[in-house]
């Protein structure tokens, strides 16, 4: 996709309040961790039960979840390459407003291109956007089948489901990655946590 340019009719407006004054009075960071991996391979879970860790600690926190954000922001869009390219470039946009507004914004979505991803990651800072790869096997993300998307996926009755008719591209050089076929959750979000302690972030 064309990356749009502004009208030069449209003048950038300097916030008064900075991303530093607020990431001061948040007494940490503000960060994009970019969980990506099959549908069911655990990044809803592992980005709330993260979420649900730092927010005991007093941060500020907001994850940005495929299924919800599909019911509002990207409701009119599908699952096609094209649309699927549509939705991350719109939360990657509001993952960036999360960073100024000095949040630690945890992103749950398949993100299956390899291309996206990188897009999103040249969007911020380098040390703003770091991917987590939650590596579960489409064996155990089918045994699991949550949502019986799989299933009924095998029947037909649900296209280009990513994994079966839609292609998935594993990250090439990830932050980190996470077995999350066989870690426990706790141990899953120690691992992010000893991600953001190394970063700096808190
Ligand atoms: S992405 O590919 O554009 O990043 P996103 O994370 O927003 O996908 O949405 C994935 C969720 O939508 C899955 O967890 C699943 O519940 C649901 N879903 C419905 N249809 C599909 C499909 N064809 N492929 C993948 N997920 C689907």
């Amino acid at each position: 996709m064309s990356k749009q340019l502004p009208s030069k009719d449209i003048v950038w407006h300097q916030s008064t309040i900075t991303r530093q004054h607020r990431e001061a009075l948040n007494n940490h960071r503000s960060v994009i961790l970019w969980f990506t991996g099959l549908s069911g391979a655990g990044k809803s879970t592992l980005a709330h039960a993260t979420e649900e860790r730092l927010s005991r600690m007093g941060c500020r926190t907001f994850v940005l979840d495929g299924d919800n954000v599909r019911h509002g922001l990207c409701a009119d869009l599908g699952f096609s390459d094209q649309d699927r390219m549509e939705n991350i470039r719109r939360v990657g946009e509001l993952a960036k407003l999360f960073i100024e507004a000095g949040v630690i914004v945890l992103t749950a979505f398949i993100s299956p291109f390899q291309a996206d991803r990188t897009r999103m990651r040249s969007l911020v800072n380098e040390d703003d956007f770091l991917e987590i790869y939650c590596d579960c096997s489409l064996e155990v993300c089918e045994k699991r089948d949550v949502k019986g998307f799989y299933r009924r996926a095998r029947l037909g009755k649900i296209k280009n489901f990513t994994g079966l008719s839609s292609s998935y591209e594993s990250p090439v050089n990830p932050e980190l990655r996470i077995n999350t076929g066989e870690l426990s959750l706790s141990a899953s979000v120690d691992q992010v946590m000893e991600l953001l302690k190394a970063h700096g972030i808190i």
